[in-house]
C-alpha cells in the first residue's frame, strides 16, 4: 500500500534532499506540499510535479495525506507539530527539533497524547559510511572506542565583499541562509547536532557531562566556531568541532569534514575532503567504501517501514533528538555566558 506524504516547508533542503528521496521510495508518494510563500510553493510544485499545493494549513492536512514531513525552519517546528497532532498525522521533523527544551517537550507531549510517532531527520545516520562505522564499533573491530573527533568546518554559504551597484561604498553581503542558521542557534545547534547524535548512536552510550568552547570570527549573537567536549557514560570522550566561519570571507572556499574514532585496538578514519575511509588495526589496514555523509533515501525507507510496521529502525526518536539538541544549545549558551562574564 502506498503511504501518502505531505511536506511542509518548500526550501532548499526539501528541494535537494527530501522531495527527491520521497520520490525514490516505492512505498511513499508525495501528494501535498505546504509553504506560506505562494511563489516558492508554486515553483516547487511545478519543479517536482506535486499534485496538490497549499498555503492554508488545515486544507493541507485535510488533503488525504497519511503522514507529514517538516522541512520548515526550526522556529516553525513547534507549531507545525501541534497542527500535525491536531490532524492526527505521524511526523518526521528536520533537525534541530525545537528552539527551546520546553518547546521540544511540548512537541513530544502533543504527539504522545495523540498516540503518534515523532521522528527527527538525522539523515547522517543513514549514510553507508555511518552505518559501516556503527557495524565496526558494534563488532569491536577497533576494541573499546575511547575517543571521537568529529569535525565539520565550512563557511555556511559565506559572506561576500560586493561592489555596490549604486555607487555607495562597497559592502559585505551575507547569504541569508547563513544568517538564518546563526539565528536558529549557530553551528553546534545546526550541523553539530548531527555529530552529537552520531557519537551517542555509534557508541550506544549517553552523554553524562559536556562543556562548550567557542570563538566569534563573525558578529553574531551565537559563536560561529564552536567546540563541545562530551564524556559518555561508558568512559569514552567525544570532541565535536563545528565552524560556520571557515573561509567565510575567502574568495576560494575551504571545508574540513572528518570522523575519527580511536579505539584500544585501532582507528576508523573518514575524511570527506579526500574521499578517504579506512579501518586500521594491529592486523590490517582496510580501505572502506566511501560515501557522502548525508543520505535521505535511506532515511525515508526507514520512515516508510516505521509507518507500515511500527519499527523505528535507525530513525532518531524525538526523545533522543531532544537530549542531543539540549546539549548543543547548552554548550552554545555556555560559550555566550563565558564571553559576557567579567574576566577574573
Ligand atoms: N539534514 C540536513 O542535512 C539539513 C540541511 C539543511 C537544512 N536543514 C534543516 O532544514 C530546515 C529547513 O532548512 P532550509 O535550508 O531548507 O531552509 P529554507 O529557508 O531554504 O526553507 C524553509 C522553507 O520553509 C518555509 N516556511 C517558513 N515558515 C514556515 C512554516 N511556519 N511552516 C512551513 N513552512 C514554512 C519558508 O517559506 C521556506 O520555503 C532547517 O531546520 C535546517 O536546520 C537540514
Amino acid at each position: 500500500m502506498t503511504i501518502k506524504i505531505g511536506l511542509m516547508g518548500c526550501g532548499v533542503v526539501a528541494d535537494y534532499g527530501h522531495i527527491p528521496a520521497i520520490k525514490a521510495v516505492e512505498e511513499l508518494e508525495l501528494t501535498s506540499i505546504y509553504d506560506p510563500d505562494p511563489a516558492r510553493l508554486r515553483e516547487m510544485q511545478q519543479r517536482h510535479g506535486v499534485g496538490q499545493a497549499f498555503t492554508d494549513v488545515d486544507a493541507f492536512f485535510e488533503s488525504g495525506i497519511d503522514a507529514v514531513t517538516l522541512t520548515s525552519p526550526a522556529p516553525a517546528h513547534t507549531r507545525n507539530v501541534a497542527d500535525a497532532a491536531r490532524h492526527r498525522k505521524p511526523v518526521l521533523c528536520e533537525k534541530p527539533l525545537s528552539m527551546t527544551e520546553d518547546e521540544g517537550r511540548s512537541m513530544i507531549a502533543a504527539m504522545a497524547d495523540a498516540d503518534l510517532p515523532l521522528y527527527v531527520g538525522f539523515c547522517y545516520r543513514f549514510s553507508p559510511a555511518a552505518l559501516e562505522i556503527k557495524r565496526l564499533v558494534d563488532d569491536g573491530a577497533i576494541g573499546d572506542v575511547r575517543s571521537l573527533r568529529l569535525i565539520y568546518n565550512w563557511d555556511c554559504h559565506g559572506k561576500y565583499y560586493r561592489p555596490d551597484p549604486h555607487g555607495r561604498p562597497d559592502h559585505w553581503v551575507t547569504d541569508p541562509r547563513r544568517d538564518g542558521r546563526m539565528a536558529e542557534g549557530g553551528p553546534m545547534v545546526d550541523c553539530g547536532t548531527h555529530q552529537i547524535d552520531l557519537a551517542v548512536w555509534w557508541l550506544g552510550s549517553p552523554i553524562v557531562r559536556h562543556h562548550g568552547h567557542g570563538a566569534w570570527v563573525d558578529d553574531y549573537h551565537a559563536p560561529d566556531h564552536v567546540w563541545v567536549h562530551m564524556d559518555h557514560a561508558n568512559g569514552a570522550h567525544t570532541m565535536v568541532e563545528i565552524s560556520y566561519s571557515y573561509g567565510h570571507t575567502t574568495r576560494d572556499k575551504f571545508s574540513h569534514f572528518a570522523y575519527e574514532l580511536i579505539g584500544a585496538d585501532g582507528m576508523v578514519v573518514y575524511h570527506r575532503n579526500h574521499g578517504f575511509f579506512e579501518l586500521r588495526t594491529h592486523q590490517e589496514t582496510r580501505r572502506l567504501p566511501y560515501s557522502e555523509e548525508k543520505e535521505f533515501v535511506g532515511m525515508y525507507r526507514a520512515f516508510a517501514e516505521a509507518l507500515d510496521a511500527g519499527r523505528n529502525g535507525h530513525l532518531c526518536t524525538a526523545e533522543e533528538a531532544l537530549r542531543v539538541t539540549a546539549i548543543a544549545r547548552h554548550a552554545t549558551d555556555q560559550v555566550i555566558a563565558q564571553r559576557l562574564a567579567p574576566s577574573a
